[in-house]
């Protein structure tokens, strides 16, 4: 048997830097009403025109954790890209990634779990690792929310919250099994699907061709649309439930806790969770403020800057947990 560990970490963020001013500009929103309710002050955009991709950011964000991990890209066994606006409709990014890194013909695996995207995708490398099947498997999330946005008065409540960015890990094989990735625990509860959503283009048995035909501006269903309070209720709820799940099967208490890595939804979210299970602040990794939403990206953001501020030490305790649209949740438990 073996566990796996994370040997190298990268993240990668486009230049731009959109405040709640600028968008305050464009719709009708505030600096006040934005920070008040999410903690946002500023998010990242890709250029407008010619800039970055989902995957060119992830491959940026690939690329440093592979250094930092002391592989070559040859020693990639596998790619997991977590991701819910890749670049094409299909194929997926994890095999853009295998031909911009120029590694030979590993298997590259897409996954499409929202704000959960990176857990999840973790759990699946995790399990290729114990297993033996694996040695070195890369994980990416990474996403470009800002071009699939409708930033008018009308999308404000989603549009505000979320930014472009991407983040990436190599996890590898550890013999010893008390070290690196002790559980991870993933759900999901579907007949919540349409609560957070971008219901293009499959809704009303349409398709991508259809949609792009009818040119349609009055059609909103090519916008995310989301049930803010809903989500919100269901997120605190579950990010505390994961949490205690994970430290419950391995036999510790949120006071073993060093380093939560709570996927960066809104930092009323991460403050409630925080409270709950009575950690300082040292022992909470909040970046929300900088980059807003980014989706699968945001723990390996976020855990990336943690560990480079020199927060996260050998043997610490560290928890990553997250929660978003399916709805899907999950959390890793890992001894660092
Ligand atoms: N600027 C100004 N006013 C706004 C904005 C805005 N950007 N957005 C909405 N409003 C208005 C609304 O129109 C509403 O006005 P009304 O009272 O006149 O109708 C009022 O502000 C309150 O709107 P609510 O949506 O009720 O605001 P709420 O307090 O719920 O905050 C928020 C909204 C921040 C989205 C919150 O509900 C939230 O964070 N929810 C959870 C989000 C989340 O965790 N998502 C999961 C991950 S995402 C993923 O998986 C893809």
């Amino acid at each position: 048997m073996y566990n796996s560990k994370i040997i190298g970490l990268g993240h990668y963020v486009p230049e731009r830097v959109v405040t709640n001013d600028d968008l305050s500009k464009i719709m009708d929103t505030s600096d006040e009403w934005i920070q008040e309710r999410t903690g946002i002050k500023e998010r990242r955009h890709v250029k407008k025109e010619g800039g970055e991709t989902t995957t060119s950011m992830g491959v940026k964000a690939a690329k440093i954790a592979i250094e930092r991990a002391g592989i070559e890209k040859d020693d990639i066994d596998f790619i997991i890209f977590a991701t819910l606006s890749p670049d094409y409709y299909f194929p997926g990014p994890g095999v853009l990634v295998q031909r911009d890194l120029g590694i030979k013909t590993v298997g590259a695996l897409d996954v499409r779990n929202q704000c959960s995207g990176f857990v999840y995708a973790v759990s699946v490398a995790d399990q290729y690792i114990k297993s033996g099947m694996y040695k070195n498997v890369l994980v990416i999330g990474s996403e470009v929310h800002s071009k699939g946005l409708d930033m008018t008065t009308r999308g404000r409540g989603v549009s505000v919250i979320f930014g472009d960015g991407a983040g990436a890990a190599v996890l590898s094989r550890e013999e010893d099994t008390s070290k690196g990735i002790l559980s991870t625990h993933l759900h999901s509860e579907g007949q919540h699907a349409e609560e957070l959503a971008l219901l293009a283009p499959g809704m009303g048995g349409r398709w991508v061709n259809d949609i792009v035909a009818d040119d349609n501006p009055e059609d909103e269903s090519y916008y995310p649309v989301m049930n803010g309070q809903f989500v919100f209720k269901n997120a605190v709820v579950r990010f505390s439930e994961v949490i205690m799940e994970g430290l419950k099967t391995n036999n510790l208490q949120p006071t073993d806790i060093d380093m939560l890595i709570p996927h960066q939804a809104n930092l009323r979210i991460s403050q409630f969770i925080q409270h709950k299970f009575g950690l300082d602040d040292s022992k909470v990794y909040n970046n929300i403020m900088k980059y807003g939403n980014t989706t699968a990206a945001s723990i390996p953001i976020a855990l990336t800057e943690a560990w480079e501020e020199g927060k996260i030490k050998d043997g610490d305790l560290v928890v990553l947990a997250a929660f978003g649209s399916g709805f899907t949740w999950g959390s890793v438990i890992i001894r660092w």
